[in-house]
């Protein structure tokens, strides 16, 4: 997706839709909900709730643990959104696929068991400056523990990875190198592909945080050809809770576990036990079976609609909106690179972002402001925060305007 230059118009049903997503039509501080703010979670179609609702009216049961016919349907439920999720990310086998609680996890997962096998003192980690926390603070706390180097690739003005340095920074001791697919913050797509063969001609692997890029856009593992991709299901218009970490199989294989308990061991004597195959080995515990469910309705949803469907008209609402608040004074588009997502970060002279934030919900207009729990990306922009926009495939062109009025009243308000 970018900002410019896409041929195909989308011909999405909005209203329809809109009407398949019931909170949208609700009223908030008497005005109608202009929801924007979907990279911190976005809202679920009435098909996911139902899936959700339906599961706990007719299957509820553990998975893989009995004979029982509600426990295979449980199973069978579980089983079949790993598969879709296989499909739609394109990975090779479901064993790749392991469910978790989010993307946090799933980071953290892979620094727990791949890290502290493969990675020791002297070695590098590499980073961007334009990650969410969770893809650093795993890696700080690895290299705190086993004395590695956590390198960042620092970005330019516009929030584009300054790719020079990066190819500076990949040597020998590269042990992972673990980046963002799509800045929450600034709404950067990243060359994830050029990012994932520099790192393999130099033999390390890599981890993509897909959190922000799932929502937007086609991933495919086979043509992306990472090692670890993470995304969580909330923002994927699932529900809140189930998360994905994809591996491929050979790193997975070789990673012991990352929590213990029932589920992940084939058999447990006191004198030794025997972990599970893929992908149980890193499901210790009852997981969230429900969420599963919910997350492959969503996939349904979505890809009932097409990502070029989505693609095409998130593009529009992005490029619509940057034009519209590019031309306010006063207010600065903060991420401006070539290659963008449907976020719009912003900062304006006057106001503050909490203050724009606030002054939107009275209007029923939903915006994230802070730091998006990217302080690096702050510090670089040097500024505390920004208020941020962030689309989904169901905003229309009214929500931008809305915004745009909205902005108009923080003006108002502050001049
Ligand atoms: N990581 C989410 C966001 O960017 C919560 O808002």
């Amino acid at each position: 997706m970018t900002a410019g230059n896409r041929a195909t118009a989308s011909t999405l049903n909005l209203e329809k839709i809109r009407s398949d997503f019931p909170i949208l039509s609700q009223t908030v501080n008497g005005q109608s909900l202009v929801y924007l703010d979907n990279g911190a979670t976005s809202q679920k179609p009435q098909s996911v709730i139902d899936a959700i609702v339906d599961y706990y009216t007719t299957t509820n049961s553990n998975v893989h643990r009995g004979v029982h016919t509600l426990s295979q349907r449980a199973t069978d439920s579980y089983e079949g959104a790993r598969t879709k999720i296989q499909r739609f990310i394109n990975a090779s086998d479901d064993k790749e696929i392991i469910f978790t609680r989010n993307t946090t996890e799933g980071i953290n997962l892979v620094a727990y068991s791949y890290g502290r096998k493969n990675i020791g003192p002297g070695d590098d980690i590499i980073v961007s400056n334009m990650e969410h926390h969770s893809n650093i603070v795993p890696w700080q706390m690895l290299c705190e523990e086993n004395g590695a180097n956590l390198l960042v690739v620092p970005i330019d003005d516009t929030g584009s990875l300054v790719m020079d340095e990066y190819q500076k920074m990949l040597t020998p001791r590269t042990k992972l190198v673990s980046i963002t697919h799509v800045s929450n913050a600034l709404g950067t797509i990243q060359n994830a592909k050029q990012i994932v063969r520099m790192a393999h001609d130099i033999g390390s692997p890599v981890l993509l945080d897909g959190a922000q890029a799932v929502p937007h856009m086609p991933v495919d593992m086979q043509d992306l050809d990472c090692d670890f991709y993470v995304f969580s299901g909330h923002k994927l218009f699932g529900p809140t809770g189930i998360g994905v970490l994809y591996g491929k199989a050979e790193y997975l294989e070789a990673m012991p576990p990352f929590l213990g308990g029932g589920e992940m061991i084939k058999s447990v004597t006191f004198e030794k036990t025997i972990y599970n195959d893929l992908p149980y080995k890193f499901e210790g515990g009852t997981p969230d079976i429900a969420g599963a469910v919910g997350l492959g309705a969503a996939i349904d949803y979505v890809t009932n609609l097409g990502f070029d469907q989505i693609t095409a008209h998130e593009e529009e609402l992005l490029r619509y909106g940057t034009e519209l608040l590019s031309c306010i004074d006063g207010v600065t588009i903060v991420g401006t690179a070539a290659h963008k997502a449907g976020i719009l970060s912003f900062v304006m002279d006057k106001a503050h972002p909490h203050d724009i934030g606030t002054i939107l919900d009275e209007q029923g207009i939903a915006i994230r402001t802070g730091h998006h729990c990217a302080q690096p990306v702050m510090h670089r922009f040097q500024i505390p925060a920004t208020a941020r926009a962030s689309f989904a495939f169901y905003n229309n062109k009214e929500d931008i305007d809305a915004l745009v009025k909205g902005i108009d009243r923080v003006i108002e308000v502050f001049s």
